[in-house]
């Protein structure tokens, strides 16, 4: 089974969206797969998604209430198959971290479809998180039919 991590900035508002969608996505197309989530930043380790995210998720069907913040950690490069960085500058930090050795695979979240960077909706309103879950919601499922595909 394949052992996937999404990561964003603070691990409360995108990267857990992003686990809950890609969970939800893998289970509707009977793909097994091990998804997990954590910030490159560590303000908020330890703490449950933002209420917004979590509001927006359950309406979807999707519950992420239970998940913690976490830091990510030098041995998820080599734990994990693949990383998905959920923005650009997640993206560049994960490329800057990554011990040369390390063999995973890292991509930009939603370079499967037409999504690319998921802006930050943590400083927006309402309609930021329900913006950021149609699009986390698109590229999931980009995400695990590219892995169905054995494109990832
Ligand atoms: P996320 O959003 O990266 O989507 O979890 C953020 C949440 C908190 C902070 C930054 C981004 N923060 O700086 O506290």
């Amino acid at each position: 089974m394949k052992k996937i991590l999404m990561v964003c900035l603070g691990n409360i508002c995108r990267s857990p969206m992003a686990e809950g969608a890609v969970r939800h996505a893998a289970a509707a197309r009977g793909i097994a797969l091990e998804v997990d989530s954590a910030g490159t930043g560590g303000w908020h380790v330890g703490e449950a998604p933002d209420p917004r995210a979590i509001a927006i998720c359950q309406s979807n069907g999707v519950a992420i209430g239970d998940l913690r913040a976490r830091q990510i950690a030098a041995e998820d490069f080599t734990r994990f198959d693949a990383i998905f960085a959920l923005d650009g500058a997640n993206l560049i930090q994960l490329q800057q971290m990554a011990p040369p050795e390390a063999a995973t695979n890292i991509w930009l979240f939603g370079e499967f479809s037409d999504i690319g960077s998921v802006a930050d909706p943590y400083y927006g309103d309402a309609n930021s998180f329900d913006d950021c879950w149609r699009q986390i919601d698109r590229a999931a499922q980009a995400l695990v039919e590219a892995i169905g595909n054995g494109e990832v």
